[in-house]
C-alpha cells in the first residue's frame, strides 16, 4: 500500500462569477490549472447577501458535468428541461449538461449565510454529446459513515472502509468519481482507500489538517485544492481544532481540453458549433 504524498497546492483565488457571485476559485482559476478530470472548484461562502444574492441567471452549459453541495444556504435551479429543485443546507445537485442545457441558480434568502461548492467534472468525447440530465439529491439520502473521530458522507463514489463496501449517492460514471465530506475531530485521523488510476485532491475548508505518510505529516493549505501524489490511500489527521475537508478524485479522461465559459469540448470546432448551437436555440433543441 502506497500512502499518497502532497504533491501540490493550488490556493484558491478571489473572484466573481454568474451575476457578482463572489467565490473562491482554485482548480479551473486558469486553462491551464486543472486536475483531469476536474475542470474546476468554488468554493463559496458569506454571510453578505450582496455577495451572493444576484445568484448565476439564465446561462448554458455543454460538454461536462456541474456539482452543487450546499453546506449551508437555499438556491432554487430551474432549466430548460422544466426540472426545477430546492437545494438546501447539506444537499447535492448533479447537472450533466450534455449537449446543452440552459439553467439558472438563485439563491432564495434574502439574509444569512450561503455556504457551498461547485465542482465541474468533464465528461470524455463520447459522452460530451448526450443528453442533458439532471439529479436532485436530498441531504438524508446521502450515506455517512463514521471511522473512529471522524464523519464522512459519500456524495458520490465507492469505498471499502474497515471491511465494509460503502457506496454513495451517486456511483459509476466513466471516470468513477469520489467525491466526500469528511469531518474529523481535533487530532482524529482517518484512511481512506483512493487507489490508482484516480487523480485526487483534498480542500481544506475549515479548522487545520495534515496529510500523513509514514513518519511524515504535511500540513494542507486552507481553502486550496491539495493535489495528491500517485498512491492506493488517503491518511488526514486533524490538528487541535478538527478539521473539515472535502475528498476529490476521479479517473483521468486524458483528452484534449478546449474551454469557452460555460462550454467544454475537445476542439475549437466544436467550441464554435456550441457557440452557434447557443446562438440559434439548437443547444437544447
Ligand atoms: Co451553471
Amino acid at each position: 500500500m502506497t500512502l499518497r504524498a502532497l504533491k501540490q497546492i493550488i490556493p484558491a483565488l478571489d473572484t466573481s462569477d454568474g451575476a457578482g457571485v463572489r467565490i473562491k476559485r482554485s482548480i479551473g482559476q486558469r486553462q491551464s490549472v486543472r486536475m483531469d478530470p476536474f475542470l474546476m472548484l468554488d468554493e463559496f461562502g458569506s454571510d453578505q447577501p450582496q455577495d451572493y444574492i444576484a445568484g448565476f441567471p439564465n446561462h448554458p452549459h455543454r460538454g461536462f458535468e456541474t456539482v452543487t453541495y450546499m453546506i449551508e444556504g437555499h438556491m432554487l435551479h430551474e432549466d430548460h428541461l422544466g426540472n426545477r429543485g430546492n437545494l438546501r443546507n447539506g444537499g447535492v445537485q448533479w447537472m450533466t449538461a450534455g449537449r446543452g442545457i440552459v439553467h439558472s441558480e438563485m439563491p432564495q434568502q434574502e439574509s444569512g449565510v450561503m455556504r457551498g461548492f461547485q465542482l465541474w467534472l468533464n465528461l470524455p468525447a463520447a459522452e460530451k454529446m448526450k443528453p442533458a440530465g439532471y439529479q436532485d439529491i436530498q441531504p438524508e439520502d446521502i450515506p455517512v459513515f463514521n471511522p473512529p473521530g471522524a464523519s464522512v458522507k459519500l456524495i458520490a463514489g465507492e469505498m471499502t472502509v474497515s471491511g465494509a463496501r460503502i457506496s454513495g449517492a451517486v456511483v459509476g460514471g466513466s471516470t468513477q468519481p469520489i467525491y466526500a465530506d469528511i469531518h474529523l475531530e481535533p487530532n482524529a485521523q482517518v484512511c481512506l482507500p483512493v487507489a490508482e488510476p484516480l487523480n485526487a485532491m483534498l480542500y481544506l475548508y475549515e479548522g487545520n489538517a495534515h496529510l500523513v505518510t509514514g513518519d511524515e505529516r504535511t500540513g494542507l493549505t486552507r481553502s486550496a485544492a491539495n493535489v495528491l501524489a500517485d498512491g492506493d490511500e488517503v491518511v488526514v489527521a486533524a490538528g487541535e481544532i478538527g478539521a473539515r475537508l472535502l475528498l476529490i478524485a476521479g479517473r483521468p479522461i486524458g483528452e484534449p481540453v478546449v474551454q469557452y465559459g460555460p462550454f467544454v469540448m475537445n476542439t475549437r470546432d466544436e467550441i464554435e458549433q456550441a457557440l452557434r448551437d447557443y446562438q440559434t436555440g439548437q443547444l437544447t433543441a
